[in-house]
C-alpha cells in the first residue's frame, strides 16, 4: 500500500509546503506541522521599535480620557473595548504600552487583555497608515470582484501582502470579512467608512487621492478622517464631522421592506408572553401567579 503524500495535500494551493517544516521528509516518515501565526496574519504585539511605555504628559492625557469612558459603565472592566480604540488612537496599533495601560485602568493582566485584543480585528497589530483600506474578499463581495479590487491595489500601490503600508506612510491595505453591506457589493472600506460597489478604477482613484492629501467622501457618510482620529470617535469621544451620522438607509437596503410591503406582510404580532426587549429576564417576567 503506498504512503498518501501528505506533505503536498496538507500544503497550500499548488503545493506550497514552506509553512510546514517538513520539506525534507522521506517517503514513509511521519510529518510533523509547525503552528504558529497563519502566513497572512499580522505580526506580534511585541514587535521591534513597539512603544513599552509611555512619557508621563502622554500618560497623565491617557487617563484622563480613560476616565471619562470608565465612567459610562457600571463596572471598570465593561470600557476594554473602547479603551482599546483609546491606544490605539494614540499609537496606530496596539503596542506593549497601550495593552499595559488597559491592563492597569480595567485591572486586568496584560494576557487578559491580550486575549480580548486579538479575537476583534479592528485592533491592530501592525503600525497603520493615515487610511487604513480594507476590500472585502469575503463571498458575495469577491464574486462580484472584491478579490481582483484587493489583487490590483496591491499592485497598484506596490505592496506585498495584506497589512502592508506604503513607504509615505498613507495607506495601508489589508482584506476584510463581510462588513454587512453585501447589497453594495463589492464593497471597500477606508477607515471603517463604506465605498460602494467598487471596481478596480474606481479604488485606484480614492487611494491616489488619498496618498495625494485630497479630502476624499465616502459613499455614506462624512469626509474621510485619519486612522488615529477614526480611532478616537471609536472610542466614544465626539465626531466633530457635521453630519456624520446622519446618512439615511440607501435604496438597494430597503429593497426588501418595499417588497414586504408590496405583498401586505407585516411581522407576526408578538405573544402577550413572549419577551417584549432584551431586558426581559426570567427575573423580571411576570410569573404564573402574577399573569392570572
Ligand atoms: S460580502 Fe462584502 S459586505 Fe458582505
Amino acid at each position: 500500500m503506498s504512503t498518501p503524500d501528505l506533505t503536498r495535500s496538507a500544503a497550500g494551493p499548488g503545493g506550497d509546503d514552506r509553512h510546514l517544516g517538513a520539506v525534507d521528509r522521506r517517503p514513509g516518515e511521519p510529518v510533523h506541522l509547525e503552528f504558529g501565526r497563519k502566513p497572512d496574519e499580522p505580526g506580534e504585539v511585541l514587535r521591534p521599535g513597539a512603544r513599552r511605555e509611555y512619557p508621563p504628559e502622554v500618560l497623565e492625557r491617557l487617563r484622563s480620557d480613560a476616565d471619562q469612558i470608565v465612567a459610562r459603565y457600571p463596572q471598570a472592566r465593561s470600557a476594554l473595548l473602547p479603551l482599546l480604540h483609546l491606544v490605539q488612537a494614540e499609537d496606530g496599533y496596539l503596542t506593549p504600552a497601550g495593552i499595559e495601560f488597559c491592563a492597569v485602568v480595567v485591572d486586568l493582566s496584560p494576557a487578559e487583555v491580550m486575549a480580548v485584543a486579538t479575537f476583534y480585528s479592528m485592533y491592530r497589530r501592525t503600525p497603520t497608515g493615515d487610511y487604513l483600506v480594507g476590500v472585502c474578499t469575503n463571498t458575495l463581495c469577491a464574486v462580484m470582484g472584491g478579490d481582483q479590487i484587493y489583487a490590483d491595489l496591491a499592485d497598484h500601490l506596490g505592496l506585498d501582502g495584506p497589512g502592508d503600508t506604503t513607504a509615505d506612510g498613507r495607506v495601508t491595505l489589508e482584506r476584510v470579512e463581510c462588513n454587512a453591506a453585501c447589497d453594495y457589493a463589492p464593497v471597500m472600506m477606508v477607515n471603517w467608512e463604506f465605498f460602494d460597489n467598487q471596481t478596480p478604477q474606481k479604488a485606484r482613484e480614492v487611494v491616489d487621492a488619498l496618498r495625494a492629501g485630497h479630502t476624499v467622501t465616502p459613499t455614506r457618510g462624512a469626509p474621510l478622517q485619519k486612522f488615529r482620529d477614526t480611532s478616537r470617535i471609536l472610542a466614544g469621544f465626539p465626531d466633530p464631522r457635521p453630519d456624520a451620522n446622519d446618512t439615511p438607509p440607501g435604496d438597494p437596503t430597503l429593497a426588501g421592506l418595499r417588497v414586504a410591503r408590496s405583498h401586505g406582510m407585516h411581522a407576526p404580532a408578538p405573544s402577550a408572553t413572549a419577551p417584549t426587549s432584551s431586558t426581559d429576564s426570567p427575573d423580571t417576567a411576570p410569573t404564573p401567579d402574577e399573569e392570572t
